[in-house]
Protein backbone atom coordinates (compact mmCIF):
# COMPACT_ATOMS: atom_id res chain seq x y z
CA UNK A 1 0.00 0.00 0.00
CA UNK A 2 2.71 2.43 0.80
CA UNK A 3 4.34 1.80 -2.87
CA UNK A 4 0.69 2.30 -4.25
CA UNK A 5 0.97 5.80 -2.50
CA UNK A 6 3.97 6.53 -3.60
CA UNK A 7 3.43 5.74 -6.83
CA UNK A 8 -0.06 7.98 -7.48
CA UNK A 9 2.27 10.63 -5.29
CA UNK A 10 4.72 10.57 -8.60
CA UNK A 11 1.75 10.13 -11.22
CA UNK A 12 -0.28 12.95 -10.00
CA UNK A 13 2.77 15.07 -9.54
CA UNK A 14 4.36 14.88 -13.27
CA UNK A 15 0.63 14.92 -14.61
CA UNK A 16 -0.02 18.35 -12.57
CA UNK A 17 3.26 19.40 -13.77
CA UNK A 18 2.39 18.82 -17.58
CA UNK A 19 -1.41 20.61 -17.19
CA UNK A 20 -1.24 23.10 -19.88
CA UNK A 21 -4.58 25.16 -19.02
CA UNK A 22 -7.32 25.61 -16.07
CA UNK A 23 -9.18 22.39 -17.66
CA UNK A 24 -6.34 19.65 -17.48
CA UNK A 25 -6.26 20.86 -13.55
CA UNK A 26 -9.61 20.89 -13.14
CA UNK A 27 -9.83 17.18 -14.70
CA UNK A 28 -6.54 16.24 -12.73
CA UNK A 29 -8.05 17.20 -9.41
CA UNK A 30 -11.07 15.56 -9.84
CA UNK A 31 -9.15 12.26 -11.09
CA UNK A 32 -6.92 12.49 -7.98
CA UNK A 33 -9.24 13.77 -4.91
CA UNK A 34 -12.63 14.02 -6.25
CA UNK A 35 -15.20 11.64 -4.41
CA UNK A 36 -14.11 8.34 -6.54
CA UNK A 37 -10.79 9.66 -7.29
CA UNK A 38 -7.98 8.11 -6.96
CA UNK A 39 -6.99 8.67 -3.15
CA UNK A 40 -9.98 7.62 -2.35
CA UNK A 41 -9.68 4.53 -3.57
CA UNK A 42 -6.35 3.81 -2.04
CA UNK A 43 -8.21 4.98 1.45
CA UNK A 44 -10.60 2.84 0.56
CA UNK A 45 -8.51 -0.28 1.01
CA UNK A 46 -7.27 0.99 4.67
CA UNK A 47 -9.60 -1.38 6.26
CA UNK A 48 -8.35 -4.04 5.18
CA UNK A 49 -4.52 -3.70 5.96
CA UNK A 50 -2.85 -5.56 8.97
CA UNK A 51 -3.37 -3.03 12.35
CA UNK A 52 0.00 -2.61 12.19
CA UNK A 53 0.68 -1.09 9.08
CA UNK A 54 -2.45 0.84 9.20
CA UNK A 55 -0.65 4.31 10.80
CA UNK A 56 1.92 4.37 8.64
CA UNK A 57 -0.03 4.17 5.67
CA UNK A 58 -2.71 6.62 7.28
CA UNK A 59 0.24 8.99 7.62
CA UNK A 60 1.58 8.32 4.05
CA UNK A 61 -2.00 8.91 2.13
CA UNK A 62 -2.59 12.48 4.59
CA UNK A 63 1.16 13.41 2.95
CA UNK A 64 0.17 12.89 -0.49
CA UNK A 65 -2.83 14.05 -0.59
CA UNK A 66 -1.58 17.37 1.24
CA UNK A 67 1.26 17.27 -1.74
CA UNK A 68 -1.49 17.17 -4.56
CA UNK A 69 -3.35 19.94 -3.10
CA UNK A 70 -0.28 21.92 -2.82
CA UNK A 71 1.00 21.15 -6.74
CA UNK A 72 -2.61 22.14 -8.11
CA UNK A 73 -2.84 25.38 -5.94
CA UNK A 74 0.75 25.94 -7.02
CA UNK A 75 0.33 24.88 -10.80
CA UNK A 76 -3.37 26.95 -11.01
CA UNK A 77 -1.25 30.35 -10.00
CA UNK A 78 1.64 30.02 -12.60
CA UNK A 79 -1.33 29.49 -15.10
CA UNK A 80 -2.93 32.03 -13.57
CA UNK A 81 -0.30 34.64 -13.58
CA UNK A 82 1.13 33.46 -16.72
CA UNK A 83 4.69 33.65 -14.71
CA UNK A 84 6.70 31.24 -12.83
CA UNK A 85 4.90 30.34 -9.64
CA UNK A 86 5.41 32.64 -6.97
CA UNK A 87 7.52 32.55 -3.70
CA UNK A 88 5.44 32.51 -0.52
CA UNK A 89 5.78 35.70 1.88
CA UNK A 90 5.76 39.48 1.62
CA UNK A 91 6.34 40.96 -1.63
CA UNK A 92 8.37 43.57 -2.08
CA UNK A 93 11.02 45.32 -3.88
CA UNK A 94 14.87 45.12 -3.16
CA UNK A 95 15.78 47.45 -5.53
CA UNK A 96 13.69 50.37 -3.99
CA UNK A 97 15.96 53.16 -1.86
CA UNK A 98 15.74 52.40 1.95
CA UNK A 99 14.31 54.98 4.30
CA UNK A 100 16.81 56.97 6.05
CA UNK A 101 16.68 56.91 9.86
CA UNK A 102 16.45 60.37 11.29
CA UNK A 103 19.77 60.73 13.90
CA UNK A 104 19.83 63.05 16.43
CA UNK A 105 22.29 64.86 17.73
CA UNK A 106 23.61 67.50 20.31
CA UNK A 107 21.68 70.78 20.58
CA UNK A 108 24.35 73.37 19.72
CA UNK A 109 24.77 75.01 22.75
CA UNK A 110 25.30 71.83 24.77
CA UNK A 111 28.03 71.10 22.32
CA UNK A 112 29.57 74.95 22.88
CA UNK A 113 29.15 74.36 27.07
CA UNK A 114 30.91 70.50 26.30
CA UNK A 115 33.61 71.47 24.62
CA UNK A 116 34.32 74.85 26.52
CA UNK A 117 34.63 72.89 29.20
CA UNK A 118 36.39 70.29 28.19
CA UNK A 119 39.18 72.82 26.59
CA UNK A 120 39.38 74.81 30.17
CA UNK A 121 39.64 71.18 31.55
CA UNK A 122 42.72 70.51 29.71
CA UNK A 123 43.93 73.49 31.43
CA UNK A 124 43.48 72.02 34.72
CA UNK A 125 40.07 73.93 35.36
CA UNK A 126 37.53 72.05 37.44
CA UNK A 127 33.72 72.41 37.05
CA UNK A 128 31.78 73.73 38.99
CA UNK A 129 28.03 74.36 39.18
CA UNK A 130 25.98 77.00 41.57
CA UNK A 131 21.96 77.36 41.85
CA UNK A 132 19.85 79.43 39.27
CA UNK A 133 17.74 80.85 41.75
CA UNK A 134 20.40 83.19 43.87
CA UNK A 135 20.59 85.23 46.57
CA UNK A 136 20.84 89.17 46.45
CA UNK A 137 24.23 88.81 48.22
CA UNK A 138 25.94 86.60 46.08
CA UNK A 139 24.41 87.44 42.95
CA UNK A 140 25.88 91.36 43.43
CA UNK A 141 26.98 92.06 47.07
CA UNK A 142 29.81 89.65 47.58
CA UNK A 143 30.55 90.94 44.21
CA UNK A 144 31.47 94.24 45.42
CA UNK A 145 27.97 95.52 44.55
CA UNK A 146 26.16 96.54 47.53
CA UNK A 147 22.40 97.38 47.81
CA UNK A 148 21.59 100.62 46.11
CA UNK A 149 25.07 100.57 44.14
CA UNK A 150 24.51 102.00 40.60
CA UNK A 151 26.15 99.29 38.78
CA UNK A 152 23.82 96.84 39.72
CA UNK A 153 21.62 98.69 36.91
CA UNK A 154 23.69 96.93 34.43
CA UNK A 155 21.50 93.76 35.25
CA UNK A 156 17.81 93.70 34.29
CA UNK A 157 17.30 91.18 36.95
CA UNK A 158 14.10 89.36 37.30
CA UNK A 159 13.77 89.47 41.76
CA UNK A 160 11.99 86.51 43.05
CA UNK A 161 11.22 89.02 46.01
CA UNK A 162 13.94 91.80 48.22
CA UNK A 163 16.25 88.67 48.94
CA UNK A 164 15.90 86.41 45.64
CA UNK A 165 16.44 86.73 42.06
CA UNK A 166 17.58 84.26 38.80
CA UNK A 167 21.05 85.05 38.82
CA UNK A 168 22.35 87.54 36.20
CA UNK A 169 25.44 85.91 35.65
CA UNK A 170 27.27 82.96 37.00
CA UNK A 171 29.52 85.23 38.62
CA UNK A 172 27.94 84.18 42.19
CA UNK A 173 29.55 80.92 41.64
CA UNK A 174 32.88 82.35 42.45
CA UNK A 175 32.26 83.37 45.90
CA UNK A 176 30.15 80.03 46.55
CA UNK A 177 33.40 78.08 45.02
CA UNK A 178 35.74 79.75 47.61
CA UNK A 179 33.53 79.56 50.37
CA UNK A 180 34.30 75.74 50.23
CA UNK A 181 37.77 75.27 48.84
CA UNK A 182 41.38 76.81 49.75
CA UNK A 183 43.57 78.40 47.11
CA UNK A 184 45.22 78.07 44.81
CA UNK A 185 42.42 77.11 42.43
CA UNK A 186 41.55 76.86 38.74
CA UNK A 187 37.87 76.90 38.40
CA UNK A 188 35.19 77.20 35.32
CA UNK A 189 31.35 77.33 36.20
CA UNK A 190 28.71 77.02 33.30
CA UNK A 191 25.00 77.90 33.90
CA UNK A 192 21.71 79.37 32.82
CA UNK A 193 21.66 82.93 33.51
CA UNK A 194 18.34 85.28 33.53
CA UNK A 195 17.87 88.63 32.24
CA UNK A 196 14.83 90.74 32.14
CA UNK A 197 15.46 91.71 28.03
CA UNK A 198 13.30 91.33 25.28
CA UNK A 199 14.26 88.96 22.82
CA UNK A 200 16.32 89.85 19.62
CA UNK A 201 19.09 88.30 17.49
CA UNK A 202 21.34 89.10 19.80
CA UNK A 203 19.67 88.90 23.82
CA UNK A 204 17.54 86.25 24.91
CA UNK A 205 16.07 86.09 28.77
CA UNK A 206 17.68 82.77 29.44
CA UNK A 207 20.88 82.62 28.26
CA UNK A 208 24.40 80.74 28.95
CA UNK A 209 27.60 82.09 30.59
CA UNK A 210 30.62 79.74 31.39
CA UNK A 211 32.62 81.54 34.46
CA UNK A 212 35.93 81.40 35.06
CA UNK A 213 38.24 81.79 38.21
CA UNK A 214 41.44 81.27 38.90
CA UNK A 215 43.58 82.24 41.95
CA UNK A 216 47.37 81.69 43.32
CA UNK A 217 49.95 83.76 44.76
CA UNK A 218 51.42 84.94 41.33
CA UNK A 219 48.01 84.99 39.35
CA UNK A 220 48.42 88.13 36.47
CA UNK A 221 46.87 89.63 33.34
CA UNK A 222 49.14 87.76 31.88
CA UNK A 223 47.57 84.56 32.68
CA UNK A 224 44.41 85.73 32.00
CA UNK A 225 44.92 86.59 28.33
CA UNK A 226 47.30 83.46 27.54
CA UNK A 227 44.31 81.27 29.36
CA UNK A 228 41.70 83.12 26.98
CA UNK A 229 43.14 84.04 23.83
CA UNK A 230 44.43 79.98 23.22
CA UNK A 231 41.26 78.85 24.85
CA UNK A 232 39.09 80.96 21.52
CA UNK A 233 41.82 79.57 19.03
CA UNK A 234 40.84 75.60 20.40
CA UNK A 235 37.30 76.84 20.34
CA UNK A 236 36.76 78.77 17.20
CA UNK A 237 39.94 77.87 14.95
CA UNK A 238 43.60 78.33 15.43
CA UNK A 239 43.55 82.02 13.03
CA UNK A 240 41.33 83.42 16.17
CA UNK A 241 42.79 86.48 17.53
CA UNK A 242 41.42 88.41 20.71
CA UNK A 243 41.45 91.87 21.75
CA UNK A 244 41.63 92.99 25.49
CA UNK A 245 39.78 96.14 25.93
CA UNK A 246 39.85 98.39 29.08
CA UNK A 247 36.18 98.16 30.67
CA UNK A 248 34.61 98.62 34.14
CA UNK A 249 33.23 95.05 36.30
CA UNK A 250 32.44 96.11 39.98
CA UNK A 251 33.97 92.74 40.74
CA UNK A 252 37.41 93.21 38.71
CA UNK A 253 40.01 95.35 38.80
CA UNK A 254 41.54 96.54 36.23
CA UNK A 255 38.47 94.67 33.82
CA UNK A 256 38.57 94.24 30.26
CA UNK A 257 35.54 93.16 27.32
CA UNK A 258 37.33 90.81 25.19
CA UNK A 259 37.08 90.38 21.40
CA UNK A 260 37.43 87.88 19.05
CA UNK A 261 37.74 88.59 14.94
CA UNK A 262 34.67 87.83 13.42
CA UNK A 263 34.27 84.29 12.82
CA UNK A 264 32.48 85.20 9.36
CA UNK A 265 34.54 87.56 8.07
CA UNK A 266 38.10 86.91 9.81
CA UNK A 267 38.24 90.67 10.82
CA UNK A 268 37.38 92.04 7.47
CA UNK A 269 34.22 93.45 8.56
CA UNK A 270 30.67 92.60 8.21
CA UNK A 271 27.05 92.65 8.91
CA UNK A 272 27.51 89.98 11.32
CA UNK A 273 30.06 92.39 12.97
CA UNK A 274 28.36 95.30 12.37
CA UNK A 275 31.67 96.19 9.86
CA UNK A 276 34.02 96.05 13.28
CA UNK A 277 35.63 93.21 12.33
CA UNK A 278 35.21 92.12 15.71
CA UNK A 279 33.02 90.86 17.90
CA UNK A 280 32.06 90.99 21.72
CA UNK A 281 32.26 87.75 23.64
CA UNK A 282 33.74 87.98 27.25
CA UNK A 283 33.98 90.30 30.64
CA UNK A 284 37.00 89.67 31.80
CA UNK A 285 39.67 91.22 34.67
CA UNK A 286 41.55 91.05 38.10
CA UNK A 287 39.92 89.67 40.84
CA UNK A 288 38.98 92.96 43.18
CA UNK A 289 39.85 92.45 46.44
CA UNK A 290 36.45 93.00 47.87
CA UNK A 291 35.69 90.02 45.96
CA UNK A 292 37.87 87.89 47.78
CA UNK A 293 36.89 89.50 51.57
CA UNK A 294 33.89 88.24 51.05
CA UNK A 295 35.02 84.56 49.64
CA UNK A 296 37.52 84.46 52.67
CA UNK A 297 40.65 84.67 50.67
CA UNK A 298 43.43 87.14 52.03
CA UNK A 299 43.78 89.73 49.28
CA UNK A 300 47.10 90.33 50.59
CA UNK A 301 48.43 86.69 49.92
CA UNK A 302 46.53 85.98 46.59
CA UNK A 303 45.63 87.43 43.49
CA UNK A 304 43.65 85.96 40.84
CA UNK A 305 42.19 86.13 37.71
CA UNK A 306 38.45 85.72 36.34
CA UNK A 307 36.11 85.99 32.89
CA UNK A 308 32.80 85.41 32.07
CA UNK A 309 31.50 84.23 28.82
CA UNK A 310 28.24 83.82 26.53
CA UNK A 311 28.15 80.01 25.65
CA UNK A 312 24.94 81.04 23.32
CA UNK A 313 26.80 84.03 21.94
CA UNK A 314 29.92 81.35 20.93
CA UNK A 315 27.42 79.03 20.12
CA UNK A 316 26.39 81.66 17.18
CA UNK A 317 29.68 82.59 16.15
CA UNK A 318 30.71 79.20 16.15
CA UNK A 319 28.01 77.23 14.32
CA UNK A 320 27.19 80.24 11.71
CA UNK A 321 23.74 81.50 13.45
CA UNK A 322 23.52 84.79 12.75
CA UNK A 323 19.92 85.38 15.18
CA UNK A 324 20.33 84.10 18.62
CA UNK A 325 16.46 83.30 19.05
CA UNK A 326 16.84 80.84 16.32
CA UNK A 327 18.44 78.67 18.88
CA UNK A 328 15.88 78.08 20.54
CA UNK A 329 13.14 77.77 18.46
CA UNK A 330 14.56 74.43 17.59
CA UNK A 331 12.68 74.12 14.18
CA UNK A 332 14.42 70.95 13.26
CA UNK A 333 15.02 72.16 9.44
CA UNK A 334 17.52 73.97 11.25
CA UNK A 335 19.01 71.96 14.15
CA UNK A 336 19.34 69.30 11.22
CA UNK A 337 22.28 71.65 9.30
CA UNK A 338 24.24 72.39 12.50
N1 LIG B 1 29.74 88.59 35.14
C1 LIG B 1 30.04 89.45 34.04
C2 LIG B 1 28.81 89.61 33.18
O1 LIG B 1 27.93 88.83 33.23
C3 LIG B 1 31.19 88.94 33.23
C4 LIG B 1 32.48 88.89 33.99
C5 LIG B 1 32.83 87.74 34.67
C6 LIG B 1 33.33 89.97 34.01
C7 LIG B 1 34.02 87.71 35.37
C8 LIG B 1 34.51 89.93 34.71
C9 LIG B 1 34.85 88.77 35.38
O2 LIG B 1 28.67 90.55 32.45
Amino acid sequence: MLDQLEQLRREALSSIAAAENEEDLEAARIHYLGRKGAVKKIMGLMPSLPAEQKPAAGKLANQVKTAIMAALDEREAALGSGSPAKPAGPQFDVTLPGIAPKLGHLHPVTRAWNELVGIFARMGFECVFGPDLETDYYNFEALNMPPEHPARDSWDTLYIDDKHLMRTHTSPVQIRAMATRKPPLRIIMPGKCFRRDTADASHFPVFHQIEGLAVGPDITFADLKAVLSEAMKAFFGPDTRTRFRPSFFPFTEPSAEVDISCTFCHGEGCPACQGKGWTELLGAGMVDPNVFEAGGYDPDEYTGCAFGMGIDRAAMYRFGIRDLRLLFENDLRLMRQL
